[in-house]
């Protein structure tokens, strides 16, 4: 498990990811230029967020601060429960800050709502969004950034399963450094979308069944 062979096709290579990445950067770069009060505060969604923010931030040419927040959902049984917790927080203190949120994929949107709101309580100015992967077509939930936010996009993603660039499967292939869909056998597998004792109960349902065929494939 876990091996490129079991890749079915690549959806963005090594150096298409790049090449977003760098537009992005230069985008947000103009965007941010002259920000009141500086610093841009940079907060990453661990984990699969980790590969895209270490691209980004090196080619931001702005004084930026990074933090990382961890955000699950907690269910009974095989079902999620849908509303996400923040169960590691900030370090930074965001109040009176512009605050960019680096996603890897947006997909129901309840990671990224919840967020919102938390880093709106918080007293954060603005904030925007850059994910690397939306997939609108699995939006659940709307969220409205604050003050001044925009939104970024590297891609749209289909309606496939994606892994690589920071993005798992049963916390495999994170590593890769493309993205792409997994070979049907692997995600349909019962020894595959069986859960380790570690996994989160949020990654079973909508987004992988406990056995089984995967029906919802991200
Ligand atoms: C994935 C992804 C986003 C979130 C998007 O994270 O990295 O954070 O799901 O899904 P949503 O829009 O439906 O909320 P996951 O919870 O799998 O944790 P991970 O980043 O550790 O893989
Ligand atoms: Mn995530
Ligand atoms: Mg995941």
């Amino acid at each position: 498990m876990g091996s490129e062979s079991e890749i079915e096709r690549i959806l963005w290579t090594e150096g298409e990811i790049a090449s977003r990445v760098a537009e992005l950067a230069t985008e947000i770069s103009c965007a941010f230029t002259g920000l009141t009060p500086p610093p841009l505060v940079v907060v990453g969604v661990a984990t699969g967020a980790f590969l895209f923010l270490a691209d980004i931030v090196r080619r931001i040419t702005l004084p930026v601060s990074v933090d990382f927040v961890r955000v699950e959902s907690y269910g009974s049984g095989t079902e999620s429960s849908g509303v996400p917790k923040i169960s590691s927080d900030l370090k930074i203190d965001v109040r009176g800050k512009h605050v960019l949120v680096v996603e890897d994929i947006v997909d129901t949107g309840h990671t990224l709502s919840c967020l919102i709101s938390h880093l709106n309580a918080k007293g954060a100015i603005s904030v925007s969004v850059c994910t690397f992967l939306d997939k609108p077509a699995r939006r659940k939930v709307h969220f409205e950034l604050i003050g001044e936010g925009k939104f970024y996009r590297g891609f749209e993603c289909p309606d496939s399963f994606v892994v690589g660039y920071g993005m798992d499967y049963n916390e495999l292939y994170r590593n890769l450094p493309y993205v792409g869909v997994l070979k049907p056998e692997i995600n349909s597998s019962p020894m595959a979308s069986f859960p380790s004792a570690t996994s989160s109960v949020r990654h079973l349902h909508p987004k992988s069944p406990v056995v089984g065929f995967r029906t919802d494939l991200r």
